[in-house]
């Protein structure tokens, strides 16, 4: 983030009053109460009272990124959200709470929760202009207040632009492990401890070639997999954030795979991969403590340093930054390259409206009015069946409308080509002319299945959209700005062959702020 702040008032730790009726608030995904909100942070599933906790880099007294604290919201299925008081605050106005992660210390290593099997431990970074250094705080009631260590810092390496310690239990070792970026170094480390308070630098991880001008908030997720891929049953995945410098401009976030030991991680992959051809898809993270059979979930949030702190849900609603939805992902192998798949969590059934349409067709169109659909919030997804194994003609394209000032946000799989793209330049209540970054238009590459289909899904959501490519191999995030509601949306077909078919579904989706 770039900090060009003033000393900044501190507020009580009370629940902001929140409105979010607004007409750019994301009703589906997460946004804060008021203020600014930039990386998820502290994810954590509380299995004993079956919640999820979900914090978050927050200013709750500007519309703009500085006097960092741990905002704070909890589900009970990550779609309908209870705000709660920030749940971390700067001790003085130099030092502010960064980024970061929670765990639940059940064997009580830490020494904080002689009573208890569910005390809940926040790791993370404590900024100043000069210093960068780590802390942990402690919870005993299920992670809504929290006691700062009274020995913190717990690393201090003497240094600024060393942030974001990810910590995950490693049972093989029996340790604590903490992934960190030294930032402008382009390095992650690698720390570990048997109780939270006392860290050893294990190695440091970078790969030739990686982009980006800072490091920031890295992830470390073990994966099943299919062993009759690699001969192993399970992989490891490094997600690094990088801010600025990132392939589509401004900060992006990207994965290599490979095998971590304990003290190393080893990718076993050339490149990285971008999770993400959009640009509003930056600083995931995944959830601590999700039960053993649940894939790896993860949330990011749906923004860009390079114009975060313009958009214009600022001054129009009093809040800036959302969060994507939750996704849940799997590691698979697609042609001899390794690939993480993401897809909403659950297929977004808590909040899963009314049908709209169902309908199978050729060429031609299929229009949807949702302007009866008070969320404003659609999901569809469209299958493209029966295309020939080569020689590929035509293209589907959608079209979501505002009725009331014709603004749109459009995309279009073109199957000729083998491209699939997003532009949200259509809409104008922020556009390049108010940042040159804010660009319209993302691209991919896409190929046909061998089976002969091609499919997609994707939610818009007010002022997010978010787009899913053959069941998530590839994703794209992007915010929007228009002027006025989009409330119809079009999918039409041209040129497909007489065999082709398009299965399309559409339906409302349910506020997860109003029931
Ligand atoms: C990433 C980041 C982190 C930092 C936080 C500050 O977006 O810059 O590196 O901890 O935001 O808000």
């Amino acid at each position: 983030m770039r900090l060009g702040l003033l000393a900044l008032p501190f507020l009580a730790a009370t629940v902001q009053a929140a409105d979010y009726s607004g007409p750019l608030r994301p009703q589906v995904q997460f946004s804060p109460p008021k203020g600014f909100m930039n990386d998820p942070n502290g994810m954590f599933y509380d299995a004993k009272r079956s919640i999820y906790h979900y914090y978050y880099q927050y200013n709750p007294s500007e519309l703009v990124a500085g006097n960092q604290h741990w905002g704070h919201a909890t589900s009970p299925d990550l779609y309908h959200w209870t705000n709660h008081p920030p749940a971390l605050e700067p001790d003085n106005e130099d030092t502010f709470i960064f980024s970061g992660s929670a765990i639940i210390d059940s064997e009580n290593t830490s020494g904080f929760f002689p009573d208890q099997d569910d005390g809940v431990v926040a790791i993370y970074t404590a900024h100043s202009s000069t210093k960068e250094t780590q802390h942990i705080a402690y919870s005993t009631d299920g992670g809504y207040t929290f006691t700062k260590y009274a020995n913190n810092p717990v690393i201090d390496s003497h240094t600024d632009n060393f942030r974001d310690p990810k910590v995950i239990w490693h049972a093989e070792s029996q340790k604590w492990v903490m992934v960190i970026a030294w930032a402008h170094a382009l390095k992650i480390g690698i720390f570990t401890s048997p109780n939270l308070k006392d860290w050893t630098p294990t190695s440091n991880y970078t790969q030739e070639g990686l982009p980006g001008v800072q490091f920031e908030c890295p992830n470390l997720v073990t994966f099943p997999v299919d062993d009759a891929d690699s001969g192993e049953t399970t992989k490891d995945v490094l997600a690094i954030s990088v801010n600025p410098g990132a392939p589509l401009g401004g900060s992006g976030t990207f994965y290599v795979v490979g095998q971590f030991n304990g003290t190393h991680f080893n990718s076993e992959v050339k490149e990285e991969t971008l999770f993400d051809f959009a640009r509003d898809n930056y600083a995931a993270q995944w959830f601590y403590g999700l039960p053993e059979d649940s894939k790896p979930v993860s949330i990011g949030w749906a923004s860009n340093w390079d114009y975060t702190n313009e958009v214009p849900s600022g001054d129009r609603e009093g809040w800036r930054g959302s969060a994507t939805v939750p996704r849940e992902q799997t590691l698979i192998n697609v042609d001899g390259a390794w690939r993480v798949t993401q897809t909403p969590f659950q297929g977004l059934s808590p909040v899963k409206g009314d049908k709209l349409e169902k309908k199978t067709f050729n060429n031609g169109d299929v229009s949807v009015d949702f302007s009866s659909v008070e969320s404003n919030a659609v999901y569809f997804d469209v299958t493209i069946k029966n295309l020939p194994s080569s020689d590929v003609t035509g293209e589907l394209s959608f079209n979501f409308t505002s009725s009331a000032s014709g603004e749109y946000l459009d995309g279009a799989v073109e199957l000729n080509s083998g491209s699939f793209w997003i532009n949200r330049a259509g809409t104008h209540l922020f556009t390049t002319a108010d940042n040159d970054n804010f660009t319209g238009q993302f691209d991919t590459s896409i190929s046909v299945s061998e089976s002969g289909q091609f499919t997609f899904s994707g939610v818009i959501d007010r002022s997010v959209f978010e787009v899913f490519l053959e069941e998530g191999k590839q994703s794209g995030t992007m915010s929007f700005f228009p002027t006025k509601p989009l409330d119809k949306v079009t999918f039409a077909a041209t040129g497909l062959g007489e065999d082709v078919t398009v299965d399309l579904g559409v339906w409302g989706l349910k506020s997860g702020w109003s029931s």
